[in-house]
């Protein structure tokens, strides 16, 4: 429930961190890690497909799933939560974005400075000499999910071009770390939208957040356990994001 005191603690915030999983994205029918039956690692297996190993090993059906992947992305359009988001940044003294997703559905509903602390879908660079590639945006005919597409060679070394992920047993991006963890100990309001909060170090971020005093908010339509010093706000991010900034800033006109 979305609390008098609440709102009115996100209206008088100073700095306000949005930190988003894959569950943001879900309402713009991207399929999420682990909700059961429609989650990406209940059918795929990610040893296979996200670690640098499985890519050195079968690099077509790597890149042949991420390209699924990003044309899934292409087609897929952001909803109400991804603007809700960004309309926040106009309510408030400053918005930090952070998220642990691949897309850029943040950035096309309209937040800018999105930190993406496990990388893009679209910032494939070469495995060997790490230069960037340019992948076309076209969103052609959609691949299948367990398509084998050879993937592209780098111009500058010939080696494969990998995803711009962060696969398991890579370190985040530094300076996305660095910015998302600087905010989260620096903000009076965390909105933790859509995430399992199982994979870290992302994860540490609303303890951080909650370590320095932050009022911590969780959004999720599955529900979970959180201390009693934590919100949990239970119901889509569409919905429960276009609440919340009903209740606390009154007239918005969110899409
Ligand atoms: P998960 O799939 O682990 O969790 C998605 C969460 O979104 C679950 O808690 C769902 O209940 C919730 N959810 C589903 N629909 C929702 C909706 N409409 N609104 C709000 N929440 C909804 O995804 P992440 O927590 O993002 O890492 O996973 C974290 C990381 O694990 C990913 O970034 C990825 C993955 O392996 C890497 O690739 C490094």
């Amino acid at each position: 429930m979305i609390t008098s005191s609440l709102a009115e603690r996100l209206r008088e915030a100073q700095h306000v961190v949005v930190f988003t999983g894959a569950g943001a994205s879900a309402e713009s029918g991207i399929p999420t890690f682990r909700d059961a039956l429609t989650g990406l690692w209940e059918r795929f297996d990610p040893a296979q497909l996200a670690t640098s190993d499985a890519f050195r090993a079968d690099p077509s059906l790597c890149w042949g799933w991420y390209e699924w992947r990003r044309h899934k992305v292409l087609q897929a359009q952001p909803n109400g939560a991804h603007f809700a988001i960004a309309e926040l940044a106009s309510r408030v003294p400053k918005l930090t974005v952070v998220t642990q997703n691949v897309d850029d559905l943040h950035e096309r509903a309209g937040s800018q400075n999105v930190v993406h602390l496990h990388g893009s879908l679209h910032s494939p660079r070469c495995i060997d000499c790490g230069q960037a590639h340019t992948l076309s945006l076209a969103s052609d005919a959609l691949p299948g999910d367990g398509s084998r597409i050879e993937p592209p060679r780098c111009s500058a070394c010939s080696g494969y071009v990998r995803p711009g992920v962060v696969w398991f047993g890579e370190m985040l991006p530094e300076g996305a770390w660095s910015v998302g963890l600087a905010a989260a100990e620096e903000c009076d309001v965390f909105l933790s939208i859509g995430t399992s909060g199982i994979v870290y170090p992302a994860a540490e971020l609303p303890l951080r957040a909650l370590g320095r005093g932050a009022t911590v908010v969780h959004i999720n339509p599955a529900q979970f356990k959180v201390s009693s010093q934590e919100h949990f706000l239970q119901g889509p991010a569409s919905v429960m994001m276009q609440s919340l900034l009903r209740e606390a800033f009154g007239d918005h006109p969110v899409s």
